[in-house]
């Protein structure tokens, strides 16, 4: 499977446009949705000292492309999950993405200035306050999959482990104490891959797969939904690695040029190289997920962003 073709010529371009504009519209509705219901999820002045409040909401709130709820929703939707049933955990997958980023431009790890397009939390607060924000965010994120009452107390057991393994010893904390190993050690391109997708694309996977398992999906197609997604999160890690060489920190809303030393998939292959691998990802993404028997909305979506990505190249 291809991800939609825009802007060919060719009989059914008026019915492609059509339908474009109409996945554009739904993830901008869905984009809406998260916002709107992270804001209440997020604690508020009163719940504690303000000043941690004000930092949590700070990074949580600032503008995001809000990727792994939205992985979330879209495979909901994909598999017929009634409107709004996979919204808090959405959310909770965009908590623990936030704490992640905290922690990931503190100056221990990446000692990074800027992020989503204001300066970083330890920046406009300070470390202290950037770290409990970071600590109380995941945290945050299993009370709201917990407390979920739109489902059964065994899915929400279920998803608080998923949640957890993609979090943790296996998933991104390992992946990013990998990265701060030896950063600039020669790697061939499966280490790569296996550091992307440690630091990246477990929690990427465990978002899709969330969504499928929500709507009741079978254990057939969770399995392709995760195969699907596991090629996203190289993809767009690959991604976010090609901005780092290339993008301007203004259209990036973060610093650039982070990478320099570290062995990426830019430092070994180049950015031809490194392009090549991401489409590579993205032609098995697509191939899983014809194979999940699902499709147009999660290949519009994540097709879009990465067409947007060689547009910017
Ligand atoms: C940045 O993630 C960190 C990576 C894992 C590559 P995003 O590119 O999804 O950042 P936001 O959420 O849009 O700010
Ligand atoms: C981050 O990778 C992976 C995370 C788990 C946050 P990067 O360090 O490349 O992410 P950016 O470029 O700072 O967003
Ligand atoms: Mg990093
Ligand atoms: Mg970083
Ligand atoms: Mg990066």
């Amino acid at each position: 499977m291809n991800p939609p073709a825009l802007g060919v010529d060719g009989d059914g371009l008026d019915q492609r446009m059509d339908d474009n504009a109409a996945l554009l519209h739904r993830v901008e509705q869905l984009r809406v949705a998260v916002d709107r219901r992270l804001g209440e999820l997020a604690p508020r002045v009163g719940d504690a000292p303000e000043r941690l409040v004000a930092a949590v909401r700070y990074a949580l709130l600032a503008p995001g492309k809000r990727f792994r709820p939205m992985l979330t929703l879209l495979a909901a939707a994909e598999f017929g999950a009634p409107e709004g049933a996979a919204l808090d955990v959405a959310c909770a997958f965009e908590m623990v993405h936030a704490a992640s980023l905290i922690l990931d431009d503190l100056p221990a790890m990446d000692d990074a200035g800027l992020r989503r397009g204001l300066p970083t939390i330890h920046r406009a607060f300070d470390e202290a306050t950037a770290i409990l924000a970071g600590v109380g965010l995941l945290n945050q994120a299993f009370a709201v999959v917990s407390g979920d009452g739109a489902l059964s107390g065994d899915l929400r057991a279920e998803l608080c482990g998923r949640i957890s393994a993609s979090v943790g010893f296996l998933g991104l904390i390992a992946g990013q104490a990998r990265d701060l190993l030896d950063r600039d050690q020669v790697r061939d391109l499966a280490e790569i891959d296996r550091l992307n997708h440690e630091k990246t694309g477990v929690l990427i996977m465990a978002s899709a797969q969330a969504g499928a398992r929500i709507a009741g999906a079978d254990a057939a197609a969770v399995e392709a939904v995760g195969d699907f997604a596991r090629h996203v999160g190289l993809a767009f890690q690959i991604r976010d690695d090609l901005i780092d060489a290339q993008g301007s920190t203004e259209a990036a809303g973060k610093d650039t040029g982070k990478d320099a030393g570290m062995t990426t998939a830019v430092s070994a292959l180049g950015t031809g190289g490194a392009a090549q691998a991401m489409d590579d990802h993205l032609r098995a993404a697509w191939a899983a997920l014809a194979a999940a028997g699902a499709g147009d909305l999660l290949a519009g979506y994540v097709g879009g962003l990465f067409a947007g990505r060689k547009a910017a190249a």
